[in-house]
């Protein structure tokens, strides 16, 4: 496990339980800047208004309004929001898929 964790290349321990992967997520979010096109509790100076707030994403039914917000889903859409709803004013930022998940994991955590 440790050595997967440092070949990983992840300066943080591997995520290997769902609260892990929560906080690994929320650390991410601030680490990708998510925050300068949203507002997303528990994310230091995520007040971004260029993107919708994502206050409570956890309650959300779609995403972008037009893709169930199911765990895989929403990890695709930040990984690669174009793939998802080509057009999107999202820009795909380049996120492995493993850091998309873990930031799923996050917003699917705000209730
Ligand atoms: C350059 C600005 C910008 C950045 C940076 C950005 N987003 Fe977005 N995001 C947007 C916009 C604009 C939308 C609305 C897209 C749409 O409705 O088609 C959006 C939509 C979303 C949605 C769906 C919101 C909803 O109401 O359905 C999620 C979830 C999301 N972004 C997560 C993220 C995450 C996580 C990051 C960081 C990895 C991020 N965004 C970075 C601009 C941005």
């Amino acid at each position: 496990m440790l050595a997967l964790a440092l070949l990983s290349g992840c300066d943080q321990a591997l995520p290997d339980d769902a609260d892990a992967r929560v906080r690994h997520g929320q650390v991410l979010m601030t680490r990708y800047q998510c925050g300068s096109c949203h507002v997303v509790p528990g994310v230091a100076q995520a007040d971004g208004r260029v993107g919708p707030s994502l206050a409570r994403f956890g309650r959300r039914s779609y995403i972008a309004g037009e893709v169930p917000n199911r765990p895989e889903a929403l990890a695709r859409w930040i990984a690669a929001p174009q793939s998802v709803v080509p057009g999107t004013p999202m820009p795909d930022m380049g996120v492995p898929d493993r850091d998309a998940r873990d930031m799923a994991a996050y917003l699917l955590s705000l209730q």
